[in-house]
């Protein structure tokens, strides 16, 4: 088959496949619908990396065996030109994806010149914004690829255990995470809030189903330019009628394995591409660990601890001076010059090995400051984001760290009916360093309680009447969690931070497209 794009564009006869699914067209004739990722030529043959939203696949263009007008177009095409290509299937294992494609017709849909992404590096606001592009990135397609798992097996996950879906309202009239992060909008002159957690609204719906759960966006005015915090973001929460704290630790527990375990069902390939840490995914599976926030505090201001945070900075400096090694090497390298794909490679790792040592200066600054705020802990202060980490370096699976005292959390939190100083919540924190997760607890479920408690953060009660009312008609206990959907991407890709993980991120200081 024989032809060139333009006017006299003919319709393909060849059937249209997929990348994905080229195992089941070995040896037959295909047409590949895509996106030129890369290129290159040698002389006569064209090895095309064509993308189609499901793979990648190298297309073998051989001069003679197509038009000679086609072969000259495709030598010079642009980088994210759109084009069909036709050809042979052919099994190669040394290829992406295990296939090659020797084309035999091609047509190009649209030309791209001066592609703006480019095979050197770029730093992290040119590609924010350039968004709209760099989702075709190998690596952003990657964790989109996961994260699409994520939500498909948190899905799962409650509706084949009989929860049911409510969806809470996004313009809300009570707080349930504190007033401070709450956006205002004007609503037809009055103002309502965008919701900080669907909780209060699901409590209700509990007592009526039983067991539900509502996921949708959260938005939080926090003023933190964390790698962990986004304005928006995308919560899942479970709500149960009739659970405790070791119920609901049980309910977080399977929860989480069982959304890792279809991760690594599904997405392996990705998971590899992305030098995500598989072992620690595999790993994932109940029982995780528990510890209380009193247990914390001593283990945070303890010998053990501060041994641990110098053994972390010698690590880092040895790293350091590794790295100081490797990029001296590389720079010569790149002096002494050579072939083009060879000096973009030694480009990138050089933008790689330096964008690491800069966080690696920003860890060996950190980690005193952090050493000495855990050693400075008192109990009663809310864990802090280092003293998060510190206690999630220590350990290899999920955390949960329990009993937290009464006046760092929420109102609506249960007082512990054995010490009333503290409250029976949890937080799950991601090991190897990544920090909370999920933050959860059995609710105060006593009437009175609530209204003291309340009050004693200074809400006003009456804004709260209809949910007060949920502990005057049939009162139950019951509790429930949040689980952060960008946190968990960014931990199961080990991606560093969860801007990367939704597709157009929102953050304190910046919204770019
Ligand atoms: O601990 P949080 O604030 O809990 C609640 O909102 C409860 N009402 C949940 C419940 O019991 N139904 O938030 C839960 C999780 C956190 O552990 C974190 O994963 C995520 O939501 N999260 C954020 N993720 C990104 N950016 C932010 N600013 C986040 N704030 C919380």
């Amino acid at each position: 088959m024989f032809y060139f794009t333009g006017s006299k564009r003919k319709s393909l006869i060849a059937t249209k496949a997929y990348i994905n699914d080229l195992s089941s067209h070995v040896d037959t004739e295909v047409t590949l619908s895509g996106w030129l990722y890369r290129g290159r030529s040698s002389g006569k043959v064209l090895f095309l990396v064509l993308r189609d939203g499901t793979g990648l696949c190298q297309c073998i263009v051989e001069k003679g065996k197509l038009h000679d007008e086609t072969f000259k177009a495709l030598k010079h095409l642009g980088t994210e030109s759109s084009l069909t290509i036709t050809g042979t299937v052919r099994a190669e294992p040394r290829s992406p994806g295990g296939h090659e494609l020797a084309a035999t017709a091609a047509e190009i849909i649209c030309e791209s010149k001066d592609y703006p992404i480019t095979p050197k590096a770029h730093g992290v606001d040119f590609l924010l914004k350039h968004r709209h592009l760099h989702l075709r990135s190998q690596r952003q397609w990657c964790i989109g690829k996961i994260r699409h798992t994520v939500i498909d097996a948190i899905r799962r996950f409650f509706n084949d255990n009989g929860f049911t879906l409510i969806d809470t309202p996004i313009f809300t009239t009570i707080a349930g995470e504190g007033e401070q992060t709450l956006f205002e909008v004007d609503y037809f002159g009055d103002p309502l809030h965008l919701a900080q957690t669907g909780q209060l609204y699901l409590e209700a719906a509990a007592m009526s189903f039983g067991k539900v759960y509502c996921f949708g966006p959260t938005f939080r005015a926090e003023k933190s330019k964390t790698r962990r915090h986004l304005t928006e973001f995308w919560m899942v929460e479970p709500e149960v009628a009739y659970i405790d704290l070791p119920g609901l630790l049980e309910l977080a527990e399977n929860f989480v394995s069982s959304v890792a375990a279809q991760v690594l069902k599904d997405n392996r390939p990705e998971l590899e591409a992305i030098g995500a840490d598989i072992k620690a995914l595999e790993i994932l599976k109940p029982p995780f660990y528990r510890l209380t926030y009193t247990e914390v505090a001593d283990i945070l201001t303890s010998k053990k601890t501060a041994d641990f945070m110098s053994a972390q900075l010698a690590d880092f400096s040895n790293r350091k001076t590794e790295i100081e090694n490797q990029l001296n090497n590389n720079e010569n390298e790149l002096k002494a010059g050579g072939k083009k794909w060879k000096m973009e490679k030694l480009g990138q790792q050089i933008t790689d090995l330096k964008a690491e040592l800069a966080e690696l200066e920003v860890k060996i600054e950190n980690n005193p400051k952090h050493a000495q705020l855990a050693a400075d802990f008192r109990w009663g202060k809310d864990l802090g984001g280092s003293d998060e980490t510190i206690i999630s370096l220590m350990h290899d699976k999920p955390i949960f760290v329990t009993h937290y005292p009464k006046q760092a959390k929420a109102f609506y939190m249960k007082t512990d009916r054995t010490n009333d100083k503290v409250v029976e919540n949890f937080d799950m924190l991601a090991p190897e360093g990544f920090g909370e997760i999920i933050g959860g607890s059995v609710r105060e479920d006593d009437y009175d309680h609530l209204v003291e408690k309340t009050k004693a953060q200074g809400y006003d009660p009456a804004s709260y009447d209809w949910y007060l009312d949920l502990r005057k008609y049939g009162s139950v206990p019951h509790g429930g969690f949040g689980l952060g959907v960008e946190r968990t991407v960014a931990w199961f890709t080990g991606e560093k931070h969860i801007r990367q993980c939704i597709a157009f991120p929102r953050m304190m200081d910046k919204v770019y497209i």
